[in-house]
């Protein structure tokens, strides 16, 4: 079989990672069915800080193809990615198309590939968040109703696919390639250099905010970082800023004493700060699964979740209101948040999961 896998923006190369080190595992053990595949970077994101570390960190082979999208509107990077990938497929057309998350990139590339006639597989389909302000829970819709092969990371997930009347034999509940990378790296974490002159012993939480509800609008980044700076006591915030959010804050002149504010932060430095921290202040969804694996209290500043098992089995809590935001940050700097529950198949092999899937699709 021959396979395409796109990767194009930061959430990504974590999915991707183990799904490419098993492919290459069970090539070497059956070169007689051995699966060729091309790497795909859409170039979503390009910063060496958003992209380049994560591949050489997660020991990602270099991509076959880049095809430099950029940045730009919504509109413009589709196109981007819709045109460069089109292109790819005139020098090599795979049986399938691996597309993962929920990032423009993974739109844009299950349409082109499906108007191709080509198979497409998505993997962490079937989440929903029902916010269609979000234009991940547009690029998850549409990628969805063309999708013919879902590998699933909730029950919650499978339900929404059957509710939408995908049939149950497309709906591959396997898991979340995020946590394989997570937990195969757990022993590789490194100390970032400014840590120890930092933070040092010192108590601290992590925040990350980069969903244009939360940043485009200097008034309310502003708001929720007052507000966190008032409720946070003695404890220090790292901060490490996305480059969405840093031209915003920059425009405001603000600066918070106690506030750690780095660039983004490669992958095994980032997980480090996590895994030490107090709590996590977020709008991210990945760090809320990755946090609910290591049990430490997070916050959601956003409306909704598409991932609903990290608050019913994992850390996570949502807060819609920066009202209510002051308490939940008091109830994590005194500990007294829930524990983490074991979310089924979040266990580090669902790579080896979906390999096994694309065996028996290829037979
Ligand atoms: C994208 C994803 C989001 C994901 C996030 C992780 C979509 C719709 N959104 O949001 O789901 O959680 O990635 O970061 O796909 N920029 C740089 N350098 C880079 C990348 C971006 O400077 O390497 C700046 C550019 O000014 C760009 C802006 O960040 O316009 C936003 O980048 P973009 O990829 O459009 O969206 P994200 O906010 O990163």
């Amino acid at each position: 079989m021959k396979i395409d896998i796109i990767a194009g923006a930061r959430p990504n190369f974590m999915k991707i990672g183990p799904i490419i080190r098993q492919l290459k595992i069970y090539n070497e053990e059956h070169p007689e069915n051995a699966f060729s595949y091309r790497l795909i970077h859409t170039g979503q994101h390009y910063d060496r800080n958003m992209s380049e570390s994560f591949f050489e960190q997660l020991d990602i082979p270099e991509p076959d193809i880049n095809l430099g999208a950029g940045s730009g509107t919504q509109a413009q990077q589709t196109a981007q990615i819709m045109i460069g990938y089109e292109d790819a497929l005139k020098q090599w057309k795979p049986d399938l198309c691996i597309v993962v998350g929920d990032v423009t990139s993974t739109m844009a590339c299950a349409i082109v590939a499906k108007k191709a006639h080509i198979l497409v597989a998505h993997v962490e389909g079937g989440i929903r968040s029902g916010d269609l302000k979000m234009p991940e829970e547009i690029n998850r819709m549409v990628t969805d109703s063309i999708t013919d092969y879902f590998f699933t990371t909730s029950e919650e997930a499978n339900k929404n696919l059957r509710a939408t009347g995908h049939g149950a034999d497309k709906i591959i509940y396997v898991g979340n390639t995020m946590i394989d990378s997570l937990l195969s790296h757990l022993s590789k974490l490194r100390k970032p250099d400014f840590f120890s002159e930092q933070v040092g012993q010192e108590k601290y939480i992590v925040l990350t905010l980069h969903r244009p509800s939360n940043v485009d609008e200097p008034e309310k980044l502003v708001s929720l970082l007052d507000t966190i700076h008032q409720s946070i006591g003695e404890y220090k915030v790292v901060f490490p800023m996305h480059p969405r959010t840093r031209k915003v804050f920059e425009s405001t002149g603000r600066s918070y004493e106690n506030f750690i504010i780095t660039t983004p932060m490669p992958y095994l430095e980032f997980m480090y700060t996590v895994k030490h921290a107090s709590g996590v202040i977020t709008d991210s969804g990945g760090l809320t699964e990755e946090t609910s694996i290591l049990n430490i209290p997070c916050i959601t500043l956003r409306d909704s979740t598409e991932r609903p098992e990290t608050i019913h089995l994992g850390t996570n809590e949502l807060i819609k209101d920066v009202e209510a935001l002051e308490g939940f940050i008091e109830k994590m700097i005194q500990g007294k948040w829930k524990n983490a529950q074991t979310i089924p198949y979040w266990d580090g092999k669902t790579a080896e999961r979906i390999v096994d899937a694309l065996v028996k699709m290829d037979k």
